[in-house]
Protein backbone atom coordinates (compact mmCIF):
# COMPACT_ATOMS: atom_id res chain seq x y z
CA UNK A 1 0.00 0.00 0.00
CA UNK A 2 2.74 2.37 1.13
CA UNK A 3 4.62 1.82 -2.21
CA UNK A 4 1.19 2.22 -4.35
CA UNK A 5 0.99 5.49 -2.59
CA UNK A 6 4.49 6.67 -3.25
CA UNK A 7 3.88 5.85 -6.64
CA UNK A 8 0.63 8.21 -6.72
CA UNK A 9 2.48 10.78 -5.33
CA UNK A 10 5.38 10.00 -7.47
CA UNK A 11 3.03 11.02 -10.32
CA UNK A 12 1.00 13.56 -9.15
CA UNK A 13 4.80 15.60 -8.41
CA UNK A 14 5.42 14.98 -12.33
CA UNK A 15 1.98 16.29 -13.24
CA UNK A 16 2.78 19.46 -11.11
CA UNK A 17 6.26 20.07 -12.27
CA UNK A 18 4.63 19.58 -15.90
CA UNK A 19 1.90 22.09 -15.21
CA UNK A 20 4.65 24.53 -13.46
CA UNK A 21 6.71 24.52 -16.58
CA UNK A 22 3.53 24.87 -19.16
CA UNK A 23 2.54 27.87 -17.06
CA UNK A 24 5.75 29.48 -16.79
CA UNK A 25 6.47 29.45 -20.21
CA UNK A 26 3.28 30.89 -20.81
CA UNK A 27 3.83 33.76 -18.64
CA UNK A 28 7.32 33.97 -19.85
CA UNK A 29 7.81 32.25 -22.94
CA UNK A 30 11.27 31.24 -23.47
CA UNK A 31 13.04 33.53 -26.33
CA UNK A 32 13.19 31.71 -30.23
CA UNK A 33 16.75 31.24 -31.23
CA UNK A 34 15.56 33.66 -33.89
CA UNK A 35 14.77 36.23 -31.07
CA UNK A 36 18.29 35.48 -29.37
CA UNK A 37 20.18 36.33 -32.46
CA UNK A 38 18.24 39.34 -33.60
CA UNK A 39 18.93 41.06 -30.46
CA UNK A 40 22.73 39.52 -30.17
CA UNK A 41 23.19 41.54 -33.46
CA UNK A 42 24.19 45.14 -33.50
CA UNK A 43 25.58 47.11 -35.66
CA UNK A 44 29.85 47.18 -35.49
CA UNK A 45 32.21 49.90 -35.57
CA UNK A 46 35.46 48.46 -34.70
CA UNK A 47 37.00 45.43 -35.89
CA UNK A 48 39.83 43.21 -35.70
CA UNK A 49 42.11 42.77 -37.76
CA UNK A 50 41.82 39.11 -38.61
CA UNK A 51 40.40 38.27 -41.78
CA UNK A 52 36.84 36.57 -42.13
CA UNK A 53 37.63 33.04 -43.43
CA UNK A 54 36.44 32.10 -46.96
CA UNK A 55 33.53 29.80 -45.68
CA UNK A 56 32.19 31.90 -43.52
CA UNK A 57 31.73 34.75 -46.59
CA UNK A 58 30.16 32.10 -48.67
CA UNK A 59 27.66 30.93 -45.78
CA UNK A 60 27.04 35.14 -45.52
CA UNK A 61 26.80 35.39 -49.40
CA UNK A 62 24.68 32.26 -49.45
CA UNK A 63 22.18 33.37 -46.79
CA UNK A 64 21.36 36.77 -49.06
CA UNK A 65 20.85 34.54 -52.02
CA UNK A 66 18.17 32.25 -50.18
CA UNK A 67 16.46 36.16 -49.41
CA UNK A 68 12.74 36.30 -50.93
CA UNK A 69 12.28 38.97 -52.93
CA UNK A 70 9.32 40.20 -54.87
CA UNK A 71 7.91 38.03 -57.73
CA UNK A 72 11.27 35.86 -57.42
CA UNK A 73 12.36 38.11 -59.43
CA UNK A 74 16.23 38.13 -57.80
CA UNK A 75 17.87 41.80 -58.81
CA UNK A 76 19.73 41.65 -56.19
CA UNK A 77 23.98 40.93 -56.39
CA UNK A 78 26.66 41.35 -54.04
CA UNK A 79 30.62 42.00 -54.14
CA UNK A 80 32.62 40.57 -51.95
CA UNK A 81 35.47 42.95 -51.65
CA UNK A 82 38.60 41.58 -49.51
CA UNK A 83 41.29 42.89 -51.58
CA UNK A 84 43.12 45.34 -49.51
CA UNK A 85 43.78 47.96 -52.04
CA UNK A 86 40.00 48.25 -53.38
CA UNK A 87 39.11 48.28 -49.51
CA UNK A 88 41.15 50.93 -48.71
CA UNK A 89 40.26 52.93 -51.88
CA UNK A 90 36.26 52.23 -50.88
CA UNK A 91 36.96 54.31 -48.26
CA UNK A 92 37.07 57.72 -50.71
CA UNK A 93 33.43 56.78 -51.10
CA UNK A 94 32.39 56.65 -47.96
CA UNK A 95 34.02 57.34 -43.90
CA UNK A 96 31.98 54.08 -42.58
CA UNK A 97 34.43 51.27 -43.78
CA UNK A 98 35.56 50.98 -40.13
CA UNK A 99 39.13 49.87 -41.86
CA UNK A 100 36.51 46.19 -41.90
CA UNK A 101 38.45 42.81 -43.39
CA UNK A 102 35.57 42.48 -45.60
CA UNK A 103 33.52 44.61 -47.50
CA UNK A 104 30.22 43.76 -49.05
CA UNK A 105 28.32 46.10 -51.78
CA UNK A 106 24.79 44.76 -51.91
CA UNK A 107 23.55 46.28 -55.14
CA UNK A 108 20.14 46.18 -57.39
CA UNK A 109 19.30 46.28 -61.17
CA UNK A 110 15.99 47.86 -60.95
CA UNK A 111 15.00 46.92 -64.33
CA UNK A 112 14.90 43.67 -63.02
CA UNK A 113 12.59 44.12 -59.89
CA UNK A 114 9.08 43.90 -59.39
CA UNK A 115 6.72 46.80 -59.99
CA UNK A 116 3.13 47.02 -58.73
CA UNK A 117 0.99 47.54 -61.48
CA UNK A 118 -1.07 50.04 -59.33
CA UNK A 119 1.39 52.42 -58.71
CA UNK A 120 4.71 51.82 -60.28
CA UNK A 121 6.58 50.86 -56.77
CA UNK A 122 9.66 49.42 -57.32
CA UNK A 123 10.66 47.05 -55.26
CA UNK A 124 13.98 47.09 -55.51
CA UNK A 125 15.22 48.57 -52.15
CA UNK A 126 12.89 46.42 -50.37
CA UNK A 127 14.56 43.19 -51.73
CA UNK A 128 18.08 44.50 -51.27
CA UNK A 129 17.19 45.54 -47.83
CA UNK A 130 15.86 41.60 -47.09
CA UNK A 131 18.74 40.57 -48.81
CA UNK A 132 21.15 42.35 -46.62
CA UNK A 133 19.55 41.89 -43.38
CA UNK A 134 19.95 37.96 -44.05
CA UNK A 135 23.61 38.14 -44.65
CA UNK A 136 24.04 40.70 -41.10
CA UNK A 137 22.00 37.78 -39.34
CA UNK A 138 24.16 34.76 -40.93
CA UNK A 139 27.26 37.00 -39.75
CA UNK A 140 26.15 37.99 -36.29
CA UNK A 141 25.36 33.21 -36.10
CA UNK A 142 29.34 33.20 -37.36
CA UNK A 143 30.58 35.32 -34.47
CA UNK A 144 31.10 38.21 -37.28
CA UNK A 145 30.31 42.41 -36.65
CA UNK A 146 28.38 43.90 -39.97
CA UNK A 147 27.11 47.62 -40.11
CA UNK A 148 24.28 48.38 -42.87
CA UNK A 149 26.24 52.01 -43.84
CA UNK A 150 23.64 53.64 -46.40
CA UNK A 151 26.03 56.98 -45.88
CA UNK A 152 28.18 56.79 -48.91
CA UNK A 153 28.52 58.61 -52.37
CA UNK A 154 26.60 56.09 -54.93
CA UNK A 155 29.02 57.57 -57.63
CA UNK A 156 32.32 57.33 -56.42
CA UNK A 157 31.62 53.41 -55.26
CA UNK A 158 31.11 52.96 -59.23
CA UNK A 159 33.67 54.33 -60.44
CA UNK A 160 35.88 52.81 -57.70
CA UNK A 161 34.36 49.23 -58.38
CA UNK A 162 33.75 49.46 -62.13
CA UNK A 163 32.39 45.61 -61.35
CA UNK A 164 29.35 47.49 -60.03
CA UNK A 165 28.33 48.74 -63.61
CA UNK A 166 24.85 48.89 -64.51
CA UNK A 167 23.72 48.22 -60.56
CA UNK A 168 22.39 50.32 -57.79
CA UNK A 169 24.49 50.06 -54.82
CA UNK A 170 21.98 50.58 -51.96
CA UNK A 171 23.67 49.44 -49.05
CA UNK A 172 27.82 48.63 -48.00
CA UNK A 173 28.30 45.86 -45.30
CA UNK A 174 31.54 46.27 -43.71
CA UNK A 175 31.83 43.00 -42.22
CA UNK A 176 34.84 41.16 -39.53
CA UNK A 177 35.57 40.37 -36.13
CA UNK A 178 33.92 42.39 -33.67
CA UNK A 179 36.81 44.84 -31.47
CA UNK A 180 34.06 46.59 -29.63
CA UNK A 181 30.55 45.91 -28.52
CA UNK A 182 27.11 47.31 -29.13
CA UNK A 183 26.33 51.29 -28.44
CA UNK A 184 24.02 52.43 -26.12
CA UNK A 185 21.91 52.79 -28.92
CA UNK A 186 21.50 49.61 -29.65
CA UNK A 187 18.76 48.80 -27.29
CA UNK A 188 17.51 52.30 -28.07
CA UNK A 189 14.02 50.86 -29.29
CA UNK A 190 10.68 52.84 -29.14
CA UNK A 191 7.93 50.83 -27.34
CA UNK A 192 5.71 48.08 -27.94
CA UNK A 193 3.24 50.17 -27.84
CA UNK A 194 4.06 52.44 -30.44
CA UNK A 195 5.51 49.51 -32.33
CA UNK A 196 2.83 47.32 -32.85
CA UNK A 197 -1.29 47.55 -32.83
CA UNK A 198 -3.49 44.22 -32.48
CA UNK A 199 -6.43 44.80 -34.14
C1 LIG B 1 19.30 51.83 -43.99
C2 LIG B 1 20.36 51.99 -42.94
C3 LIG B 1 21.42 52.85 -43.16
C4 LIG B 1 22.43 52.99 -42.20
N1 LIG B 1 23.52 53.77 -42.47
C5 LIG B 1 24.53 53.86 -41.57
C6 LIG B 1 25.70 54.61 -41.87
O1 LIG B 1 25.85 55.16 -42.96
N2 LIG B 1 26.69 54.67 -40.93
C7 LIG B 1 26.58 54.01 -39.73
O2 LIG B 1 27.52 54.09 -38.93
N3 LIG B 1 25.47 53.28 -39.41
C8 LIG B 1 24.45 53.19 -40.30
N4 LIG B 1 23.34 52.43 -40.02
C9 LIG B 1 23.23 51.73 -38.73
C10 LIG B 1 22.17 52.35 -37.81
O3 LIG B 1 22.62 53.59 -37.34
C11 LIG B 1 21.90 51.36 -36.66
O4 LIG B 1 21.39 50.15 -37.18
C12 LIG B 1 20.90 51.92 -35.63
O5 LIG B 1 21.44 53.05 -35.02
C13 LIG B 1 20.55 50.87 -34.56
O6 LIG B 1 21.71 50.39 -33.91
P1 LIG B 1 22.06 48.84 -33.89
O7 LIG B 1 22.20 48.38 -35.32
O8 LIG B 1 23.35 48.72 -33.12
O9 LIG B 1 20.94 48.10 -33.21
C14 LIG B 1 22.33 52.27 -40.97
C15 LIG B 1 21.26 51.39 -40.77
C16 LIG B 1 20.30 51.24 -41.73
C17 LIG B 1 19.18 50.25 -41.50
Amino acid sequence: MGKFLNRISDITKIHHRAAFIDVADRIAPKKSAFLELASKRYSCRTFRTAPVEQSKIESILEAGRLAPTAANRQPVHVWAIIDEESRFKLADATKYTFGAPCIFLIGVDKEKAWVRGKDGKNSSDIDTAIVCTHMMLEAADLGLGTTWVGSFDPEKVAELIPQTKGYEIVAILPTGYPGAEASANHTNRISMENFSTII
